[in-house]
């Protein structure tokens, strides 16, 4: 039933690229360039016609002939190899002999628990595995924590089942991020992270047009991914209220962790379909593994309780694993990026060729610096007499774009070391390919809950045991590696285990809102795979009944809770943005700029001595406000949007970062038509909203900045007589950060966006208020 227009236009476009390149390609040699889109059309249009059958009559009489001649070159077809190739590569991956076990096993259980080493193939494979079996008639979700991993996810399975990516008919893999979304209607397979399935589950709690929730990367363990596995237990059993929805429609949930604590899941999923905990009567061997065609019938007899039932299986996929040689500092070091600088020249020295770098750090702000230290290093290091091979470094880290998170995945020039410095994103979640030498900080910027201060903030911490291992193993994937550890081997022996589960150290009010709105009652009793403290669950629902997003008679989800639940964003931001769009307030706009802003990665690049001139300060110094940051950011904002020539040059003048506010006009997009789709804006107000610049009045401002005290009631602090700052919520100490434009101002009260630690308690994006407000705006009806 594949529509027979695009067939024809496809291959119209194929034709006539085919005789504009025929004459360029006699001269150039069959240059690849000029044959890629020829033949990616013209293949796509071959496999739709085998589809289609019968549109031939649309095609015109000449097509015929030159398909043929299409059919003879195919063997020369760049895409033609690269299809093979990239075959070969899927079948040399550790899970590839799997494939009938995993397939059998869906079949006959509802639930299937993996376990597999980083790189074995799960994620790429597993969904190409099932998508064909006849159970699967509806899509197959696949959910990452990060976005980056399911972009690139998606991109990579679209072009090994060799089909385009995204809203073309012809799509059978699309994706759907926050503020992205490029999911065609015959997508079979669809990446998503966590947080998406969760949004979409609002609209459509039974998950009805799946068949399949494959949930990646669960050793992650984000509140997410542990909201989710509790929604999708109460589906798979048929025990929660959502579930009667399916209709008897079956769903089919693969759970997939680089480590092989199956255990927990087993037990977790076991309970939800009544039967007793496993744990005491399976012994471990057995139950973790079923590495053999013949496995599920051993696991039936040996294994009472869920797997004898016929309801879950678990596998284990061995990973491809070479020896990697260790090696700890002698002495702890204080400055993990100058080690690191250090180690990445001793192994660009020493170590032969090829063998790329991977360096594990905490952040952009650590990258970026590293990054300059390495390459203001390199023409002294890597002179025409040191023989050396050229070095090429490449940031990896959430914030990026999507073109430069891929640019990892291209093997290097010729005579060139690639040096990835990434986050931990590249521990498990992406895997680079030609690393052979691991460089371990030993660090993570991890979330962490602020008791006193009732807050969320990031902080750099050490990683686990488990952490380590799998930073380690990376070395190990494609041949004999190196792993250098930052620290030392005591450090190394006291390290955590594993890592705390988000659910333990995080706000919980988005959980909690997640769960009310997907109509949980009694929040208390959700099934979790990791039970947070009462008091942090209290905690949340306070917060959420200061925000008036609950009821505060039965604790249900209000009106309110509901339109904050629908935007991708934290409750404190939602409410923000709903106060916007009162008519009284009336600033909805500008404050989706804010939000927009915060968001994304910082906007303003960082000055440094050496590279700013006079002229790029003072137009900086031109957007800020006396109101304090958030104003700031509304200013760079609209000047940006209100350039029509060139904003790139435009950012360039005022020390802007270019590809940040990119980032933001995108993410202000998706959240104006989020807005509408939540009538909080009509089209048309939407449809007349332009980018002149108008000079935001001292009274919008107002209001702007008491839009935000509604969202964040707990981050408001006021001048003490000693002159410092204290919270009004806890009374701690708090300073400004010096990156604000109110740095050392002394003002009656201010308004942050967050808590930044260093070597003492900052607050970051800051608004001068006036105490006066806090009554008006928490007086105010809502
Ligand atoms: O999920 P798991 O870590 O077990 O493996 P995977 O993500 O399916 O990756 C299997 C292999 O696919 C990797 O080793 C890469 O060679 C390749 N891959 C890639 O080239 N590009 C991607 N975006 C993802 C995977």
């Amino acid at each position: 039933d594949a529509p027979k227009k695009p067939v024809y236009k496809n291959l119209q476009i194929a034709e006539s690229l085919k005789a504009q390149s025929k004459a360029k390609n006699q001269l150039l040699g069959k240059s690849q360039k000029a044959e890629k889109p020829k033949f990616k059309n013209l293949q796509i249009a071959e496999s739709q016609k085998t589809v289609a059958n019968g549109a031939q009559d649309d095609e015109g009489p000449n097509v015929e002939s030159q398909k043929q001649e299409y059919r003879d070159n195919r063997p020369q077809n760049p895409l033609a190899a690269r299809q093979k190739n990239l075959l070969e590569v899927r079948q040399s991956l550790p899970i590839w002999s799997q494939a009938a076990n995993i397939r059998n096993a869906l079949l006959e259980n509802h639930v299937l628990i993996l376990a597999g080493e980083t790189g074995s193939g799960k994620s790429t494979q597993v969904p190409q595995f099932l998508h064909t079996s006849a159970w699967c008639t509806g899509r197959i979700a696949v959910t990452q924590p990060r976005r980056v991993a399911a972009v690139s996810l998606a991109r990579r399975v679209a072009e090994e089942m060799g089909t385009p990516l995204g809203k073309s008919p012809q799509a059978l893999v699309g994706y759907n991020v926050r503020f992205d979304d490029n999911v065609g209607k015959n997508n079979k397979v669809k990446f998503l992270t966590e947080g998406m399935l969760l949004q979409e589950m609002l609209r459509d709690p039974a998950l009805v047009e799946y068949s399949c929730v494959v949930v990646d990367e669960v050793h992650e363990r984000s509140v997410n991914v542990d909201l989710l596995l509790g929604f999708l237990r109460g589906l798979v059993t048929g025990t929660s209220e959502a579930a009667k929805k399916r209709k008897g429609k079956p769903l089919k949930v693969v759970v997939m962790s680089a480590t092989a604590d199956t255990e927990k899941l087993k037990d977790f999923f076991s309970e939800g379909f009544g039967e007793p905990r496993a744990e005491d009567n399976i012994p471990a061997v057995n139950d973790t593994t079923s590495l053999n065609k013949d496995d599920a019938s051993v696991e039936k007899p040996q294994v009472p309780s869920a797997s004898s039932s016929g309801k879950i299986s678990t596998c284990f996929v061995e990973g491809r694993m070479y020896p990697v040689q260790t090696e700890y500092l002698s002495e702890p070091t204080r400055d993990f990026s100058e080690a690191a600088l250090l180690q990445i020249f001793q192994i660009h020295r020493k170590e032969p060729m090829p063998g790329d770098v991977l360096v594990f750090l905490t952040g952009g702000d650590v990258i970026t610096n590293l990054q300059q230290a390495i390459e203001d290093m390199i023409p002294n290091v890597i002179t025409r007499d040191s023989g050396l091979p050229k070095l090429l470094v490449l940031p990896l880290y959430a914030a990026l774009s999507q073109a430069q998170q891929q640019a990892i995945f291209s093997p290097a020039p010729p005579n060139t070391r690639k040096v990835i410095l990434a986050t931990n994103i590249a521990e498990t979640s992406i895997t680079v390919p030609g690393v052979r030498f691991v460089i371990d900080s030993g660090k993570a910027k991890i979330k962490q809950f602020r008791n006193r201060l009732g807050l969320d903030s990031l902080l750099v911490k050490d990683i686990s045991k488990s952490s380590a291992i799998q930073r380690q193993g990376r070395a190990g994937r494609e041949a004999a590696g190196k792993c250098i550890r930052l620290y030392t081997k005591p450090n190394f022996e006291a390290l955590e285990k594993d890592a705390v589960p988000e659910i333990l150290r995080c706000d919980l009010s988005s959980a909690v809102l997640t769960m009310k709105a997907r109509g949980v009652q009694d929040v208390m009793s959700f099934p979790l795979l990791t039970r947070p403290s009462r008091e942090a669950m209290e905690r949340a629902l306070l917060l959420l009944l200061q925000l008036d997003a609950l009821n505060p008679e039965d604790g249900n989800i209000s009106d309110l809770g509901r339109k904050i639940a629908r935007l991708p964003l934290t409750p404190a931001h939602g409410r923000t943005i709903v106060a916007a769009a009162d008519p009284e307030m009336g600033c909805l706009l500008p404050v989706i700029d804010i939000v927009a802003c915060f968001n994304s990665e910082n906007i303003f690049v960082e000055i440094k001595d050496q590279d700013a001139n006079d002229e790029a300060r003072e137009a900086r110094n031109k957007l800020s406000r006396r109101q304090g940051d958030h104003l700031t950011l509304l200013s760079a904002v609209q000047a940006y949007a209100s350039e029509r020539t060139d904003r790139k040059q435009w950012a360039k003048q005022h020390l802007i970062s270019h590809r940040s506010m990119q980032n933001v006009m995108d993410v202000r997009k998706q959240l104006r038509a989020q807005c509408q789709q939540a009538k909080l804006i009509t089209k048309e107000e939407l449809a007349a909203a332009d980018d002149d610049l108008d000079t935001v009045s001292e009274s919008t401002g107002n209001n702007i900045l008491k839009c935000f005290l509604r969202g964040f009631p707990a981050n408001v602090a006021r001048l003490v007589p000693d002159g410092s700052y204290r919270t009004i919520q806890g009374h701690m100490a708090v300073a400004i950060h010096p990156s604000s434009v109110l740095y050392s101002r002394k003002l009656e009260a201010i308004l942050y966006n967050e808590f930044v630690y260093t070597n003492r308690t900052y607050a970051r994006s800051v608004s001068a208020i006036q105490m006066n407000w806090l009554e008006e705006v928490y007086a105010a009806p809502t």
